[in-house]
């Protein structure tokens, strides 16, 4: 729960808060808006080298393809790659998950209205309990292509630690057959400048979406942040291999928490740890593949090499 949670990292040393509590209701539409800055390219180069691979997948694929995406949100860039395989299949069927039911609901009604010939069966659920899902219902439905291509976009994977991220491929890996495919958006390693410029945006909206975590903890346990004793730090920790986000504080202080029935005390300058952003190379995507049950089928990356998208299949 959010106030365990809070009373667990303040109380570390050094103190970390979890990247999941950015996404109340402002908090995502915070990271919409970071979204469109121009120093973040991770969302648009993604987004061109859907469109880019869009055919090369189809025919991969085939022409009855259900398509299974994790953590859709408004499937935006989902939309790329649906109009393309709906003009290649003979039959596409698409299945959202997300928690969000709301989410999920108008992006159903949003895609029903759209795209009359496409099937959509909306899970509203976890990932990998929303894919075994999806994996019984292709097996058992016949109006439903039983070969899934599965979807992870937006380089989330990046935001889980290694080891997590080799648990979570390694969950999914059950719930595929040889014949289905995953695609998986990776942000690669780049020039650093590149890097910390896209999580210290000019406009200041990445400051906005970090220090929203504090506003959370004021508005819904009864915390005492003083937003401007806080500043936001992004930097590119080059042995690890990923963008760190911290909240510093600009001076000592306490600060009380009424649903921790605590005051945490920060000395000037100390941090509080809230996200980690992995890069990845060519080389390290092929390890995570093979220490998870699968091959690497395809790379597809953008002329700039910023970003990847890769298709896995079954080992
Ligand atoms: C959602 N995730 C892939 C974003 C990222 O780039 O790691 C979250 C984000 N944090 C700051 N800017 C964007």
């Amino acid at each position: 729960m959010f106030a365990q949670d809070v009373l667990e990292g303040l109380n570390e040393a050094p103190k970390s808060l979890k990247p999941k509590y950015f996404y109340d209701a402002a908090g995502s539409e915070l990271f919409e808006e970071i979204t469109r800055q121009p120093e973040y390219y991770p969302t648009r180069t993604e987004a061109a080298l859907l469109r880019q691979c869009a055919p090369a997948l189809g025919e991969l694929m085939g022409n009855n393809v259900s398509l299974v995406e994790l953590g859709s949100g408004s499937s935006a860039k989902t939309a790329i790659l649906l109009e393309s395989l709906l003009e290649s299949s003979d039959e596409l069927h698409y299945l959202p998950i997300d928690i969000s039911k709301t989410m999920l609901t108008e992006t159903a009604e949003g895609l029903d209205a759209r795209y009359p010939e496409l099937g959509v069966t909306p899970i509203a659920s976890q990932y990998e309990p929303g894919l075994k899902r999806a994996s019984t219902l292709v097996a058992e439905d016949e109006k439903v292509p039983d070969r899934m291509l599965v979807l992870f976009l937006g380089s989330s994977i990046g935001n889980m630690s290694p080891d997590e991220a080799i648990q979570f491929l390694k969950g999914l890996r059950e719930h595929l057959e040889p014949k289905d495919a995953f695609l998986i958006g990776f942000d690669l390693q780049k020039d650093v400048g590149i890097l910390t410029a896209a999580y210290n945006d000019r406009a200041g909206v990445t400051a906005q979406f970090n220090l929203n975590l504090l506003t959370r903890i004021n508005s819904e346990l009864g915390g005492e942040f003083d937003l401007d004793r806080f500043s936001h730090r992004a930097y590119y920790n080059d042995e690890l291999g990923r963008i760190e986000m911290h909240l510093r504080a600009n001076d000592a202080h306490d600060v009380a928490v009424q649903a921790c029935n605590t005051a945490f005390p920060f000395e000037a300058g100390e941090t509080i740890h809230t996200e980690c952003s992995h890069k990845y190379t060519r080389g390290l995507i092929a390890d995570m593949a093979t220490q998870t049950g699968f091959r690497v089928r395809e790379v597809f990356t953008d002329e700039k090499d910023w970003f990847a998208l890769a298709l896995l299949t079954p080992a």
